[in-house]
């Protein structure tokens, strides 16, 4: 039997060295996540935003640490060859570097998951470097922080000026230099994200980063077109995921209410000969319904 070679915090320094594009994807259950895990994807990230995607809230600040355990061990059982990153979520790591450890450590321990990730540069640099220095592998985020959004006010494109560029490069140095075995950087201008790429021998993961940076990662519910309340300028919809599911809903919806799905060969039939005594039998003791335990 072939065994398929897990992805880890190592072999994505490997794979930048050798100029190999990481592909990392959301998920936040078993049956997504197995079926990105058989098509290749390199990073499976359980997001905070399975806030908007799984929960429907309007931003990632109600998702809590068990929240993000459960949705893990989830995707941990589909994930065979895929590295799962688990999100810490808002107030998870941001009161003190030694709290943060504490549910970095939960996140590892309850749910199989190789790695965390954290939002913050220069001023997250301490607890990166705590979590790393237990032996948990950091993945940072720069650049825009959802978890910032009520002091951002909305979601924007950091790095935009000179100066703020230079701010979010100095933030991704910080990272790097406190022990983070990887990068996210999102929604950045991509000469920014290119000067960040090329200043660090971590691997850098871009959403609305441009294309320079070492991987790309995309919530799976924009690039498969399944949320279509708006399309952020960076997401492309590699399938209109939301018309098909949507086309599919309605078609069983009309099948069912015309009376054509099941049809007999997908129903069950009795035993041979069973059926005609059956139904020439009118017994109430025959109609009784099926007990738990029957075999499919
Ligand atoms: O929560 C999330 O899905 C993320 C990615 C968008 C990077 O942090």
């Amino acid at each position: 039997m072939t065994q398929t070679k897990r992805v880890t915090a190592p072999s994505l320094l490997s794979m930048k060295k050798r100029g190999e594009k990481i592909a990392v994807l959301t998920a936040y259950d078993y049956t997504f996540a197995s079926l990105m895990d058989g098509a290749g994807v390199d990073v499976l990230l359980v997001g905070d935003s399975l806030g908007m995607v799984v929960q429907g809230v309007d931003d990632t600040l109600p998702v809590t640490l068990d929240d993000v355990i459960y949705h893990t061990r989830a995707v941990c059982r589909g994930a065979k060859r895929a590295l799962v990153v688990a999100d810490m979520p808002f107030m998870s790591y941001q009161v003190s570097p030694e709290e943060a450890l504490r549910n970095a450590g939960r996140l590892l321990k309850e749910t199989g998951a190789g790695a965390v990730k954290l939002e913050g540069g220069v001023n997250e640099a301490e607890t990166v470097r705590r979590i790393a220095a237990a032996g948990i592998p950091v993945m940072g985020h720069v650049g825009l922080g959802p978890q910032s959004i009520r002091q951002l006010g909305a979601y924007r494109v950091q790095g935009k000026t000179v100066k703020a560029a230079e701010r979010l490069i100095e933030d991704a140095r910080a990272i790097e230099e406190a022990g983070a075995f990887s990068l996210v950087i999102e929604a950045a201008p991509w000469p920014v994200a290119e000067r960040v790429t090329a200043g660090l021998s971590i691997p850098t993961i871009g959403i609305g980063a441009g294309p320079h940076c070492d991987g790309q990662v995309l919530v799976y519910a924009d690039m498969l077109g399944l949320f279509t309340a708006f399309q952020p300028h960076f997401v492309r919809r590699f399938i209109q995921g939301g018309e098909v599911v949507t086309e599919a809903f309605q078609e069983y919806c009309r099948a069912v209410k015309s009376g054509e799905f099941p049809s007999l060969d997908e129903s069950y039939a009795m035993d041979e000969g069973e059926t005609e005594k059956f139904l020439r039998s009118n017994s109430s003791e025959q109609n009784a319904p099926a007990q738990p335990g029957y075999e499919l």
